[in-house]
């Protein structure tokens, strides 16, 4: 399942990020940005439970978060600024990272870190990373997330932008994992960026090219 976040905000500061002009630190912050109203709808659905408590008015009952706890994964390294938004938002999260890169002739994932929480498989985990291109990077990551115990049904993919063939190559590898993005875009160009995208989001996030 797909959900676009077409709220207002997200999708003003999305073209902010589009455009080539924008430099490397506001760049920097909108992602920040954009990554927390995407949380704002990725954990619409987080269980919550009613705790007692006394306000300075009266005893009564009030939600808190309960159910299962959460996990923030960032592909790096363009995943790092989202995850690093978000878990200001949840600071109980464990947060894990995969690294992998596009190898720029096949397109092709290639893995390079792996380090994940030891309990993921009890845990709600959100994946982040900017961009689903040709979905390489974020089916491997996936891939190694259920090896390690995650139930597809519990795993978010998190992407600011994404392409119809990304999505394409999710809804084929894991059916069963949502995904939640500001925008799908037209297509792939032959280099495998994503048209009219945003650019290469790392290199944009860290200033290097
Ligand atoms: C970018 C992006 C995704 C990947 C998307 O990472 O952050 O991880 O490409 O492309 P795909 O869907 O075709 O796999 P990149 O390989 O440029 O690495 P970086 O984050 O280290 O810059
Ligand atoms: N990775 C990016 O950073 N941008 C694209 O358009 C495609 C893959």
């Amino acid at each position: 399942m797909v959900t676009v976040v077409t709220h207002p905000l997200v999708q003003h500061k999305l073209t902010l990020m589009r455009d080539e002009r924008t430099g490397v630190k506001e760049f920097r912050e909108l992602a920040g940005e954009v990554s927390l109203l995407l949380a704002y709808e990725a954990m619409r659905d987080l269980d919550l439970a009613q705790e007692r408590l006394r306000t300075p008015i009266v005893e009564d009952d009030f939600p808190v978060l309960s159910g299962k706890k959460l996990a923030l994964v960032a592909i790096l390294r363009a995943g790092l600024v989202m995850t690093e938004a978000i878990v200001d938002l949840v600071p109980a999260a464990k947060v894990g990272h995969i690294g992998l890169y596009r190898d720029p002739q096949t397109l092709a994932p290639v893995a390079y870190y792996n380090k994940l929480p030891a309990d993921i498989a009890d845990r709600r985990v959100f994946v982040t990373d900017p961009m689903l291109a040709t979905g390489g990077s974020a089916s491997a990551a996936i891939r190694s997330l259920k090896d390690a115990g995650a139930q597809g049904g519990n795993i978010t993919l998190m992407c600011i932008l994404t392409a119809p063939e990304g999505i394409a190559v999710i809804e084929r590898d894991h059916p069963d994992v949502r995904i939640v993005t500001a925008a799908v875009d037209s297509h792939l160009n032959d280099h495998g960026y994503i048209v009219p995208g945003l650019g290469d989001a790392g290199d944009r996030i860290y200033g290097t090219k």
